[in-house]
């Protein structure tokens, strides 16, 4: 299955897809990475390993449509058959949803509805839970709002910060997210924006609590 990866930042969850790429167990082709940031390292790592890039920046007072309609042009123009949110920091755009009709996905660190935004692991510091976690769903117009797909859970311990949380989380994210595209690629789940269907035989993924 070709995949483009958008990515805004580091792009560890770009060297996860791909290192499942090497070990066999991720049935994906990575046909391209575009960014948002001209200078995002995940764009050095797609470069090192022979990935075409492209970067479509959007400046303060830039036209937003515009740059939704040059987004979704040069997403159109590797033509891949999934698209995948992976530390992308931008909210999309009509053009590129109505290209990809439901064949959009992103990874969230936080457990959907919950925490939804930009700050995932602080919010879910502030707002006392226990258990977080991350969460891979369908993008649709909304901010993290769209099907889920599958979530992991790890537990909040007491002296975290957002940042050691969210490392606790990447950790979960760099397993699921190829996991989830691997199940894609098989038929495993069904990307119909209207009818998503969900494996259920995933037991050992479904909700899961590492050990403290
Ligand atoms: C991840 O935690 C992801 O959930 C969020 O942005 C972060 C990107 O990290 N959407 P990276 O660039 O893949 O390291």
């Amino acid at each position: 299955m070709d995949v483009v990866v958008l990515v805004s930042g580091r792009g560890s969850n770009l060297r996860a897809i791909c290192a499942a790429i090497d070990a066999g167990i991720c049935d994906a082709n990575v046909v391209g990475v575009v960014s948002d940031r001209r200078n995002a390292a995940a764009l050095e790592f797609a470069k090192r390993r022979g990935i075409p890039t492209k970067t479509v920046s959007l400046r303060k007072g830039d036209d937003r449509d515009a740059w939704n309609e040059s987004l979704a042009d040069e997403v159109a123009t590797l033509n891949p058959e999934l698209v995948v949110l992976a530390g992308f920091m931008r909210v999309l755009g009509a053009p590129l949803l109505e290209r990809f009709p439901g064949r959009i996905i992103n990874v969230h660190p936080a457990l959907l509805p919950s925490f939804a935004g930009h700050n995932g692991p602080q919010d879910a510091l502030d707002g006392g839970v226990r258990i977080s976690g991350c969460t891979v769903h369908i993008v649709d117009a909304g901010v993290d709002t769209g099907p889920i797909l599958a979530q992991a859970a790890v537990p909040v311990l007491a002296d975290d910060t957002a940042d050691t949380l969210h490392a606790r989380i990447q950790v979960q994210e760099h397993q699921l997210l190829p996991r989830v595209i691997h199940q894609i690629a098989l038929g495993a789940i069904t990307l119909d924006p209207l009818t998503v269907s969900t494996p259920v035989a995933d037991p050992d993924r479904s909700l899961c609590v590492p050990d403290a």
